[in-house]
């Protein structure tokens, strides 16, 4: 299965990609882990995103489309993978056409700009593997530390609410033209994001099943 989550920043992409990724055996890819790892260990690329991912600009598509290309290649994604955050802009999209890459399903997961503010508020990340948690909807079993990893749980710098505006107003711009794209190409899966983190994975597997 080849598989893209679509959805706005904080609809829930990398929560789902989590579980769906132990569901079904395949990597889960986020765009925005790798690069955060890059901006920690201090890559060029890194040096190079810094600024764009802490002022939730989007990453320039050929430093993505690079990334994306070496990621692909890896041998555990032969079977299949999860696209947590990539594509997001219409030339990202037709660049993954261009390599060849055939995907099975998209999955949109619709939340409000409300409901979006508010989650983004009370996320917290673990610092070394990138999972994600939420203070209210999906708390870590011991305070600030992660269930996966032991990782120290921290706040994204993009998580400030200022940014989180900015951060909506590029994916309306930029990223919800994907939605008419793939619908075009009859990919296209709409999910209702939902209360419950458990809720809202039944209705993308029960998309994927149909
Ligand atoms: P990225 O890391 O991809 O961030 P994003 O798309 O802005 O999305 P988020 O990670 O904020 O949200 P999510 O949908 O994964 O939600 P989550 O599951 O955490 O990208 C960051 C930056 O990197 C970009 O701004 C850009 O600079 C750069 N970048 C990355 N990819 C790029 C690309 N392809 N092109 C260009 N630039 C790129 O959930 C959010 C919170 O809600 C969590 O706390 C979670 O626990 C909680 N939650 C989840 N589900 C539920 C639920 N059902 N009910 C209640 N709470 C829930
Ligand atoms: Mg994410």
């Amino acid at each position: 299965m080849k598989l893209i989550l679509l959805g706005a920043p904080g609809a829930g992409k990398g929560t789902q990609a989590e579980v769906i990724c132990d569901k079904l055996n395949i990597p889960a890819i986020s765009t925005g882990n790798i690069i955060r790892e890059a901006v920690k260990n201090g890559t060029e690329m890194g040096v190079k995103a810094k600024d764009f991912i802490e002022s939730g600009k989007l990453v320039p598509d050929e430093v993505i489309i690079g990334i994306i290309k070496e990621r692909l290649a890896e041998d555990d994604c032969k079977g299949g993978f999860i696209l947590d955050g990539v594509p997001r802009t219409v030339a990202q999209a037709e660049a993954l056409d261009n390599m060849g890459v055939e995907i099975d399903r998209v999955i949109d997961i619709e939340v409000s700009d409300e409901a979006i503010a508010k989650r983004l508020s009370g996320r917290r990340v673990c610092s070394a593997c990138g999972a994600s948690y939420h203070v209210d909807y999906k708390p870590s079993t011991k305070p600030d530390v992660c269930d996966r990893c032991g990782g120290a749980l921290i706040i994204r710098k993009d998580d400030e609410p200022a940014t989180v505006l900015d951060r909506l107003k590029v994916y309306h711009e930029l990223t919800e033209p994907l939605i008419d794209y793939y619908r075009a190409k009859g990919k296209l899966y709409v999910v209702q994001g939902q209360e419950e983190v458990k809720d809202t994975t039944a209705l993308i597997l029960a998309a994927l099943e149909g």
